[in-house]
């Protein structure tokens, strides 16, 4: 019996013939909406397909340009990182490591993920008989749980920064009420602080607390600590024990690799980073580890990132943190880890020069601690008026706090804007706007009757100056190109300026009782 050939598969093969005769390209959209509506769209543009996300991905990029970008965390990524990370390799399932996977397929994700193990050890010149490294960690929080599943078992001891004393709660952070992280949920944890007076790392009490407690694991590493860590030191206290040092070298992997920090690899056992910090890649997380001491800790990180804590790699970000690392190990990222240092002395100084004090009084990396005690204000009502004015700063606790749910203190770094070109001089005028800050923020809260922030919020509300100054912020911060995007192809519209009438309470403010402990550093 002859076979009935379906009508719709007839049509279809017609108007296949046809196009082949005609413009291949014009049969595109026959195939994906009249061929096989269920798959339309997925040959559009973001802008067409999406214009909701397209319209907010358009004013994030406008933010980010108009806008001074001082979160220490935080950097821009280049053209090229973005196009690995936004590539088809999302789609690719790859469980396992290069050349033992649980699915087919993979033989170009296996390439990539070798060069990128490749290139992480060449950007930390490190030798591949002593050092291995798993390139797969999602974040650096992953990362950092993945290889507290390595070292040690559950309920094990371990010793971190303190999080008020600028650790990262990864390290151990619990509090008296409840344990927050999952490294002080699974494992016994005792922290270790800064000197209250000097804001440096307390290493004799690190080293009594150690006495006591018997740590299986050390951890150094800090998300807001200035200064330059004493890696000999921390190796003897491990060494006492019988524990591992880990480094989270996460906010200065860029110095280190840049030769711009002291090494972590030449005195701990497992080094972990983010690589969208100072490394300025994308974002994800890795754990570089010794093969050298016999302990077998290249098969326990590799089982402990999976399958113990992760699935499928993110291929993409992957190929991206290659791309980052092939930078990272030129002449010219040496150069920017160097001028990301020379740009964080030079705001520590300018911030000095204007009266004000910082934690551990200067710094030796990307960050700056800025103390805003002394002038009687929080890093809360401070981190706002920046906000309104587009400079992106973030509160934070500094030594000593009464409470941390008001910490003292501002954070800022320095290797964001190093990406779009600023030098030592640009900083100081970025000291400059930061000190308005602080004048309207004593303006504001002079007139304010109570001190709650949600108080001083809504006093802020059309506040004069700050308009002022955010226009001012803005004609500054689009002097200096953007990486990554051409700013002159943003689809977005920049807000329209109300005229600006300036108050004289900045004038007023320079007579303010407040201001009195802002007198230059020279006068204390
Ligand atoms: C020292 C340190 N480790 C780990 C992390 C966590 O990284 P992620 O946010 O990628 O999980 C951070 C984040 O800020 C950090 O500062």
């Amino acid at each position: 019996m002859a076979k009935t050939v379906d009508p719709w598969v007839r049509t279809h093969a017609l108007f296949h013939m046809l196009f082949m005769f005609t413009n291949p390209y014009a049969q595109l959209p026959y195939y994906f909406v009249v061929a096989f509506p269920q798959n339309v769209g997925l040959n559009t543009t973001l802008e067409e397909e999406d214009k909701e996300i397209f319209d907010l991905v358009e004013k994030e990029k406008l933010r980010q340009y108009t806008g001074l970008e001082l979160i220490a965390s935080e950097n821009f990524t280049s053209l090229a990182v973005m196009e690995a990370n936004g590539s088809p390799l999302t789609n690719k399932y790859s469980e396992g490591l290069p050349g033992a996977r649980y699915y087919g397929g993979n033989e170009h994700i296996d390439e990539i993920e070798n060069i990128c193990r490749k290139r992480a050890l060449e950007a930390f010149r490190l030798d591949p008989v002593v050092w291995g490294v798993n390139v797969q960690p999602y974040s650096g929080s992953t990362a950092n749980f993945s290889a507290l599943t390595a070292l040690i078992q559950p309920h094990d001891r371990l010793m971190g920064l303190e999080l008020a004393s600028g650790g990262h709660l990864t390290h151990g952070h619990q509090t008296a009420k409840k344990k927050i992280s999952s490294s002080s949920i699974y494992f016994e944890s005792m922290p270790y602080q800064v000197v209250m007076e000097t804001g440096l790392i307390d290493y004799e009490a690190l080293e009594r607390n150690s006495l006591l407690f018997r740590p299986k694991l050390l951890i150094c590493g800090a998300s807001a600590y200035p200064r330059e860590w004493d890696y000999p030191r921390l190796r003897k206290i491990a060494d006492a024990h019988g524990a591992f040092l880990m480094a989270d070298m996460a906010h200065i992997s860029g110095l280190v690799a840049g030769q711009e920090a002291a090494n972590p690899f030449d005195f701990c056992d497992v080094v972990t980073t983010t690589t969208h910090k100072t490394l300025r890649g994308p974002r994800a997380g890795l754990i570089f580890f010794r093969k050298d001491k016999n302990n077998d800790l290249e098969n326990r990180v590799n089982q402990a990132v999976f399958p113990a804590n992760q699935g499928g790699p993110h291929n993409n970000t992957i190929a991206a943190i290659a791309v980052a690392l092939k930078q990272a190990a030129t002449p010219e990222f040496r150069k920017y880890a160097q001028q990301v240092r020379a740009n964080s002395k030079a705001l520590a100084e300018a911030l000095t020069n204007l009266g004000y004090k910082l934690a551990t009084s200067g710094t030796d990396n990307h960050l700056v601690l800025w103390d805003l005690r002394p002038q009687k204000l929080t890093g809360s009502k401070v981190e706002r008026i920046c906000e309104m004015a587009n400079i992106t700063v973030n509160k934070n606790s500094i030594h000593g706090d009464k409470s941390a749910v008001s910490p003292g203190g501002v954070r800022l770094g320095t290797a964001a804007l190093t990406s779009r070109s600023f030098k030592e001089e640009d900083f100081v005028k970025v000291a400059e706007f930061l000190h308005r800050t602080v004048q309207i923020a004593l303006d504001v809260q002079e007139k304010t009757s109570s001190k709650m922030l949600k108080d001083f919020v809504i006093a802020l509300e059309g506040n004069q100056d700050i308009a002022q100054l955010r226009n001012e912020v803005e004609d500054f911060a689009k002097l200096f190109p953007m990486p990554g995007f051409d700013s002159k192809t943003i689809k977005a519209a920049e807000r329209i300026r109300e005229p600006v009438k300036t108050t004289d309470s900045l004038k007023s403010v320079e007579h303010h009782p407040s201001t009195e402990a802002i007198k230059p550093a020279s006068q204390e």
